[in-house]
């Protein structure tokens, strides 16, 4: 069951369901569902027929592109196939060269496919345009687009997606058991650009990359800049354990926010989204290109073939945190409104036959026929080290402002003020950031720091660093979107020892140029009671 907490949003709106309920049940009871406050709609699969131009915004600068699938006017109700071949990906730096070699083949293939067949290697990267730059509106709701980042929809989406893809790949090659590699950037003998992909003959390689970062440059996960590949591992483990275990209370904090029927675009997302993935997208992302293509802008993403080995790792993150972590770790593992799980989207199966799909029937990875192969998770245990009597003497020393008196404040350089704490003692507390406005035009990344001493530090293997927002460019209905972050405090007033100070200091250090990003206040919460799930 929901708390009625998550009914309000975060600023402070009351959930337009709600207010539909209170008007005298206008809803039918036998509509009624099991819990009732779930009033609203789910966000309904696009109407291929209306599709529309897609925008890349890039500083502004506006560019249009039709990125709208081929039109078909039989729509089937997707059912999973009953499993009888496991597909099992494979790590990305492990693959033998035999499966190479059938990869590259059906990437070829897919690539020679007439332009116009929806299986067509251009048609499959265009699916992420349309649903991700603004090609389609929900249905019956205006000019409201769909947009499948920022929210809840995140990790069922890209789910299906690449589970149509893999499926077309396996039917081109005749191998039903073909399943996509996936790039292991979570481990450090995954955290280069693995190397099917760089070698300019075959189908996987892509021109559009960030040249400095081609192997054996080590993935930086946390945008630091940092030159000390060692630095950048010990970063890149700590990020992991923050956002797959560390920083969030509930589901909604890993999987992102509510997105309903009705809702404008990019209401928030979570931990994993804004963090590893949005990183690597920036990190292999094109400095040459005007809109750091392919791999640094949205529309373009789908178009490098290893954007789909990078996502199968960050689908992979998704089983690993629902079925792998344990559960006094990660005590709330489901998100159970309807509005989630009714969620649904359209994609051209492995037969280009056009197919709705749930929200619903994603859930499980097995049922869907695929599997990871086991590899270990070094980030699993990898907590800071406390730092207690170094915390309380920057604490001591500390002359920040007081957070009420300086917010709004636009993030063009590090800003470090003190922040109120709910209570004394080892309370269970959430540090939020709220009324956050940003250009969804650009990529944005801040990193959060409780007292911590150092400014520029590119050291995130620290009790203090505890967490992060980042977006890829995109369009949205318009260029800003607001959203909020909420980040897990209790692991750190361990590490810390600071839970019998009244205030800590926090730091938010901005790692991309420029402003672009407004929070409109910080502030200190208790947490919210515990969820089962
Ligand atoms: Cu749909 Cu990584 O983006």
């Amino acid at each position: 069951m929901k708390d009625d907490s998550q009914n309000v949003d975060s600023q402070g709106k009351v959930d337009r369901r709600n207010m539909l309920f209170g008007l005298g049940g206008l809803y039918g009871a036998a509509n009624l569902p099991s819990n009732p406050l779930a009033m609203a709609e789910p966000i309904k699969p696009p109407e291929l027929d209306k599709c529309g131009t897609a925008t890349n915004l890039n500083n502004k600068e506006k560019l249009d592109i039709n990125c709208c699938p081929p039109v078909t006017q039989k729509i089937i109700d997707y059912r999973l196939p009953p499993v009888r071949f496991m597909r099992t990906r494979p790590s990305a730096h492990r693959a033998s060269p035999e499966y190479v070699f059938k990869y590259n083949m059906a990437i070829d293939r897919m690539k020679r496919l007439p332009a116009n067949d929806p299986r067509n290697f251009m048609q499959q990267a265009n699916i992420h345009c349309a649903y991700c730059n603004g090609a389609y509106d929900q249905p019956g709701q205006g000019t409201l687009d769909i947009q499948v980042h920022n929210s809840w929809l995140f990790f069922p989406f890209h789910r299906w997606y690449l589970y149509f893809y893999e499926r077309i790949l396996g039917k081109l090659i005749g191998d039903p058991t073909f399943a996509l590699p996936f790039w292991n950037w979570d481990n450090p003998k995954g955290m280069t650009i693995p190397p099917m992909f760089v070698d300019p003959k075959s189908a996987l390689f892509d021109e559009k990359r960030n040249q400095s970062n081609l192997p054996p440059a080590v993935v930086d996960l946390g945008l630091t800049g940092s030159k000390d590949p060692l630095q950048v591992v010990a970063n890149n483990l700590t990020i992991m354990y923050s956002e797959m275990i560390r920083g969030n209370k509930t589901a909604e904090d890993f999987m992102g926010k509510p997105y309903r029927e009705g809702n404008d675009p990019d209401p928030g997302p979570g931990a994993s989204e804004r963090g590893s993935h949005t990183s690597v997208h920036a990190w292999v992302g094109d400095p040459r290109e005007k809109s750091q293509e392919d791999l640094g802008n949205f529309y373009s993403a789908g178009r490098d073939p290893l954007f789909y080995c990078h996502h199968a790792n960050v689908d992979r993150m998704w089983t690993l945190w629902q079925y792998f972590l344990p559960s006094n770790k990660v005590p709330d593992k489901k998100i159970t409104d309807p509005d989630f799980l009714n969620a649904a989207f359209v994609f051209y199966d492995e037969n280009a036959q056009l197919v709705r799909v749930t929200v619903r029937d994603c859930l499980d990875n097995m049922r869907m026929g695929y599997d990871f192969e086991r590899i270990d998770l070094p980030w699993l245990d990898y907590r800071p080290p406390p730092q207690t009597a170094r915390a309380k003497i920057i604490k001591a020393s500390s002359d920040a402002p007081m957070a009420s008196t300086i917010f709004p404040v636009t993030l063009d350089k590090i800003v470090r003020v003190q922040v109120p704490k709910a209570k004394k003692g080892k309370a269970d507390e959430l540090l939020v950031l709220e009324d956050i406005e940003v250009d969804t035009t650009k990529l944005i990344k801040v990193d959060v720091f409780v007292n911590d001493e150092d400014d520029n530090n590119n050291e995130l293997d620290k009790a203090a660093y505890v967490g992060t927002y980042a977006q890829v460019p995109h369009k949205t209905t318009s260029t800003t979107a607001k959203t909020s972050i909420r980040l897990k405090l209790t692991d750190l007033y361990d590490d810390m020892d600071i839970d019998d100070d009244d205030t800590i200091v926090v730091t938010l250090v901005p790692r991309h140029q420029g402003g672009g990003i407004t929070i409109g206040g910080i502030k200190i919460i208790e947490a919210p009671a515990e969820k089962s799930g």
